[in-house]
Parts: C-alpha cells; sequence; structure tokens
C-alpha cells in the first residue's frame, strides 16, 4: 500500500493509473480537487478495488494522521502542488500554502507514523518528494546542465516554492533519519495535463482558431519529458533510490517553445488536413513576455542513469505525436476541465495581453 498527494492531477493520475496496471497494489489517493485534479483523469480505475480516492488537503493534519494510521503506507509518493507559473506571478498565496505549509504538514505527520514503525518497517518507508528543474533557475545557452549538487537559484514565486519544499524534505532527513527520496523532473508532456500549459493549450486553441500566444521572442528553452517516462523514473526511483538522494529525471531533448509549438502545429496539419486552420503555425502570435521568465533549463540525467539504470524509453517525435493524437481523441475530456473557474481566470489575467482569447 501506498499513498500518492495529488493523484488527480496531471502526474498523479498517470502515476497511479501505471503504478496499479504495473504493480497490481493498492494505491490511496489524497486530492483536494482544486481546478488542477480532474476524478475523470481517473476514469479507468473507477471500478478498481485498488483504487481508493479520498477528496482532502495534505494541509488537513488530522485526516493525513488517520490515513497514514489506517492504511500503514510503505511509502508516499508527494505529487500535491500548485503547478503552473503564471498562476504564482499573480496569485503566490496558494503556492506557500499548499507547496510550503502543506509539505510541512505532511513532513510533521509523515514522521510521526514513521517514528512509531517498527525498526524494519522504518528501514523500508520511503518520502518520495516530486520536484522540478525549475529550482535550479535560468541557464544561458553555454551553461552546463545542473546537476544535483548544482546551487539553487530559483525565479518565480512557484520555483521558490518548491526549492523551499525541497529544503524541508532535505532537512526531515538530516535532522530525523526519514527516509527521503526528492527528484527533480524538466518540463512533461502527455495525456490529462490541464491546457493551461504550453502543449495542451497550443492543442486547444488551434483546433479552434485562436491565437497561439508564444511569450516574448519563443526562444526560450525547456528539456521535455514525456510523462509515462517520468512515471518509470519515479517507480525506479522508488525501488533503488539511496534515501537522503536527490536525482534529475528528464531526457536530455532541449528545444525552444517556437520549435514545440511548430511541432504540434504541423502534427495537426497532418491530423486534421481538412482543419480550415491549416497551416496552424498561421495562428501563431507573439506576445508580452512572462515576467521573470526563465530563458533556458537544462539536466543532467546522468546520476539516475549511471546509478539507477534508467533512462527514457521513447523518443520525443512519437510521443508528440502520440500526445497530439490523444488530445484529438479525447476532446470531451478537454470540454470537461475546463471548469468555469478556469474561464474567469483566463479572463482576468490574459485577455489585457490579448493572447488567449
Ligand atoms: P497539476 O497541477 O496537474 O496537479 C496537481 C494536483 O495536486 C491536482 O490534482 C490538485 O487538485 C492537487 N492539489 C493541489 N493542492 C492540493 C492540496 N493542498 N492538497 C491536496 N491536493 C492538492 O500538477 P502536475 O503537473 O501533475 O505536477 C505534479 C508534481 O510534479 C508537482 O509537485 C510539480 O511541482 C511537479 N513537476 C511537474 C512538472 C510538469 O511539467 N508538470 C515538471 C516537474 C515537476
Ligand atoms: P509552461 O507549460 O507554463 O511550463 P513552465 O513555465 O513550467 O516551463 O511553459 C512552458 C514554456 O512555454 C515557458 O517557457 C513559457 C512558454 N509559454 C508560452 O510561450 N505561451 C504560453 O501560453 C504558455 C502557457 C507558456
Amino acid at each position: 500500500m501506498i499513498i500518492v498527494t495529488g493523484g488527480a492531477g496531471f502526474i498523479g493520475s498517470n502515476f497511479v493509473i501505471n503504478w496499479i496496471r504495473q504493480q497490481k497494489t493498492p494505491v490511496v489517493n489524497l486530492d483536494r480537487l482544486t481546478y488542477a485534479g480532474n476524478l475523470n483523469n481517473l476514469a479507468e480505475l473507477e471500478h478498481n478495488s485498488l483504487h481508493h480516492f479520498v477528496k482532502g488537503d495534505i494541509n488537513n493534519r488530522g485526516l493525513v494522521k488517520e490515513l497514514l494510521n489506517e492504511y500503514q503506507p510503505r511509502a508516499i509518493v508527494h505529487c500535491a502542488a500548485e503547478t503552473h507559473v503564471d498562476r504564482s506571478i499573480y496569485h503566490p498565496e496558494n503556492f506557500i500554502q499548499t507547496n510550503i505549509v502543506g509539505v510541512f504538514n505532511l513532513l510533521e505527520e509523515t514522521h510521526a507514523y514513521w517514528k512509531q514503525l517498527s525498526e524494519e518497517k522504518q528501514k523500508g518507508f520511503r518520502f518520495l518528494h516530486v520536484s522540478t528543474d525549475e529550482v535550479y533557475g535560468s541557464l544561458t545557452k553555454n551553461d552546463p546542465p545542473s546537476k544535483e549538487k548544482s546551487y539553487y537559484a530559483p525565479n518565480s514565486p512557484y520555483a521558490a516554492s518548491k526549492a523551499s519544499s525541497d529544503h524541508l524534505v532535505r532537512a526531515y532527513h538530516q535532522t530525523y533519519k526519514l527516509p527521503v527520496l526528492t527528484t527533480h523532473s524538466s518540463n512533461n508532456y502527455g495525456p490529462y495535463q490541464f491546457p493551461e500549459k504550453l502543449i495542451p493549450l497550443i492543442i486547444v486553441n488551434a483546433l479552434q482558431g485562436k491565437p497561439l500566444p508564444i511569450y516574448g521572442d519563443g526562444l526560450n528553452i525547456r528539456n521535455w519529458l514525456y510523462v509515462e517516462d517520468h512515471c518509470d523514473a519515479l517507480r525506479t526511483v522508488l525501488a533503488k533510490g539511496t534515501p537522503g538522494e536527490t536525482y534529475n529525471i528528464g531526457d536530455q531533448h532541449e528545444q525552444t517553445n517556437r520549435e514545440i509549438v511548430n511541432s504540434v502545429c504541423s502534427i495537426l496539419d497532418e491530423l486534421k488536413p481538412d482543419s480550415p486552420y491549416v497551416p496552424h503555425s498561421s495562428l501563431i502570435k507573439y506576445v508580452k513576455d512572462r515576467p521573470g521568465h526563465d530563458r533556458r533549463y537544462s539536466l543532467d540525467c546522468s546520476k539516475i542513469h549511471n546509478e539507477l539504470g534508467w533512462k527514457p524509453k521513447q523518443m520525443f517525435k512519437d510521443n508528440i505525436r502520440k500526445t497530439v493524437k490523444w488530445y484529438l481523441e479525447n476532446m470531451s475530456w478537454l470540454e470537461n476541465v475546463v471548469t468555469g473557474e478556469y474561464r474567469d481566470w483566463i479572463r482576468a489575467h490574459y485577455v489585457e495581453r490579448g493572447s488567449h482569447d
């Protein structure tokens, strides 16, 4: 039995589905169901007795304690977070509350639970903290990729909140010996990603003939990782990682935002040749830059490769195509996740830029 937090979000739901398919052991899924959490992501598990969903907040210590005592998990995989950089710029409060205070509360209850386990169970227990490459801050074109020991230089309130939680997690290992693991992954893409993030946003807008907003000059570089590869890496770290260690997870596939948006547009041109918006790239619109926009992220992933034997399975070219196809085949999922709350947020923050409407 393991507990996954945030298992109704993008990475969390992919992780829970993959875990139950492959490990065939039970998962308790604790998720507050914010705008980014959606039970439709877990539709295939609806009648699966290995999946136990609990709607709740990681800040609710009474609930967390109850779940720990009732289910006696051997691990916690912590995915719950506020995750969108743009939202963190306009409303950082939720990021502090969930990504910092929430992690503190979760660590406190986990530590209390772990302390009273038998010595053998204490040894086997793991708290896996899912974090991001954004804690390392922005690189220039010539900087070497960030290593696990590179210094922290978070630039957005999102990245700063994740960096703070990384430090708390580390401290619970150094101080109390809680067996923690931290992972720093690069940008993910794949099924069930909320359409405020670049790739699904481009797909949704292109299908409706809306502008495809590229911030600034579009030459910012990201390192894209297919979500299934990320889930596979998390399972590997959980099984083989050394407590107290951190692991970078990426696939060394660096691309500018222009390149990514153009790839998505070409795939759409191929898959929807009759669309009135072909070529979809004609919808691209360069808009005002994101404040503090990090120029480049790049990860050195030799540690997870050399020490744990993990590397991504498939090629970007195949996975991005699979991803675009998935969104085209799951239009009802898309309509369902774009709630009134999301539309209100977009209206309040983006119309002034003329980018999303
Ligand atoms: P997401 O925004 O899609 O999902 C987050 C989930 O957490 C949602 O289901 C939401 O309801 C839940 N949640 C939020 N606050 C909560 C709270 N207080 N209590 C309980 N549940 C809460 O996020 P994601 O993209 O799946 O990211 C998951 C994790 O991976 C995050 O920690 C993120 O920092 C990290 N990460 C994401 C990426 C990426 O590209 N998406 C890259 C690197 C790291
Ligand atoms: P995003 O998906 O928000 O992830 P992150 O900010 O965590 O890297 O953005 C990926 C890149 O795409 C980032 O450089 C910002 C850029 N971007 C745009 O150019 N236009 C958009 O509408 C969005 C959402 C992002």
